[in-house]
């Protein structure tokens, strides 16, 4: 497959609806991360995604609209909390679980009842479904076990050939994905952190129950069993470098003498990201963000570059786990492999 690389004018955005009205994938950014879309509604092209990603079959996909009033399309017995969440986060990086319509393969939700919507706070995005005319499935434009695009040329290294096209837009504001709810109760539950944080949610729906950290992929309380995100239990965004998360960063700055000479070569031939600036020449890159949503914006690129640059570890400074932090902090865990559920299913 020859995958054709298309700009975000109209006319080529043209060529991409109609390659997702044939049946196709066409990749396009959003402001979270890229996605690799198809038409929601088609079975053969839904099933393009799993192969094009090696996803496996149980992990259910994001159907993406660009508006409240397509919600009908695919969705049925919407509870009016997850209509107001809707009408107050929308377009942005919420993702709301709901009752699916009868019309939505089963592969798109992996068998289950329940269909994942999200409306996009993205111009090129949402252009893109309205000259499609069809809900467009999603999942981050990423062969499955490795980190997010948040840029089309990431997306290209790991889809040139697997996908119709690229929409080749500006990197995503965000690089962090959606926000991940249960909206079929009265009482939300969150099943993913992300760009949308506990307190905002909070604010609007002061029950919402919150993200109870790794292995939420399995609930925890009995009456919750059957609210879950089935993508948790898989392994995530795992670049080749060994991803090592650090409390704190402190002897890397003050005390590099207590460094064992072993650990100050594998140092030399690794990345660090954070916040906070290390001993200049420890690490043979760094990059140092200004606060937590810097970091966010630049986390994915980083391991990716890592990889690129053959190196072997990424440090990673950890932040406080409030607002961003908290979506920050689970995709730090997830890459560094620290937790027993990340297994392959
Ligand atoms: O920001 C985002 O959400 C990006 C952009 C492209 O929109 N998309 C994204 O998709 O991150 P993906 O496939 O990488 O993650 C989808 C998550 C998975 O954790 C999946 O298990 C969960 O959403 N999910 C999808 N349908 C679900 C459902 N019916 N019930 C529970 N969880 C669901
Ligand atoms: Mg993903």
């Amino acid at each position: 497959l020859k995958t054709q690389y298309l700009a975000t004018s109209e006319g080529d955005l043209a060529i991409a609806a109609e390659l997702l009205q044939r049946g196709e994938l066409v990749v396009f950014p959003t402001e979270t991360v890229y996605g690799l879309g198809a038409d929601a509604l088609n079975k053969n092209a839904v099933a393009k995604i799993y192969q094009a990603k090696g996803r496996p079959s149980d992990n259910p996909l994001i159907v993406h609209v660009s508006g409240i009033a397509e919600v009908s399309r695919v969705a049925v017995g919407i509870d009016p909390l997850a209509l107001q969440l809707m009408e107050r986060f929308w377009p942005g990086p919420l993702t709301l679980v709901l009752p699916k319509r009868s019309n939505v393969p089963d592969s798109v939700t992996a068998g289950l009842e329940t269909v994942a919507v999200r409306f996009p706070n993205h111009g090129v995005a949402c252009e893109l479904i309205r000259r499609a005319a069809r809900p467009l499935a999603a999942p981050s434009a990423n062969r499955s076990g490795r980190p997010s695009a948040t840029t089309w040329q990431a997306a290209a290294e790991d889809l040139d050939g697997r996908v119709a096209a690229i929409v080749c837009g500006e990197p995503t504001g965000l690089g962090l994905e959606s926000t991940v709810v249960d909206g079929t109760d009265h009482i939300p539950l969150i099943l993913r952190p992300g760009g949308i944080t506990l307190e905002a949610l909070k604010a609007f729906a002061p029950n919402i129950i919150p993200y109870s950290g790794l292995g939420s992929g399995q609930s925890q309380t009995p009456s919750d069993a059957h609210r879950n995100s089935p993508g948790l239990r898989h392994q995530h965004y795992q670049p080749r470098a060994k991803v090592i998360v650090l409390e704190s960063i402190t002897l890397l700055q003050h005390d590099t003498a207590a460094i064992p000479p072993q650990s100050a070569l594998q140092l030399k031939a690794s990345h660090f990201i954070g916040c906070t600036s290390p001993e200049p020449g420890l690490f043979r890159k760094v990059i140092v963000c200004d606060d937590v949503k810097e970091y966010a914006a630049k986390l994915f690129d980083c391991f990716r570059n890592a990889d690129a640059d053959a190196a072997v570890a990424i440090y990673c400074e950890s932040v406080p786990e409030d607002g961003l932090g908290v979506a920050l902090m689970d995709r730090l865990r997830r890459a560094s492999n620290s937790s027993d559920n990340n297994v392959h299913s």
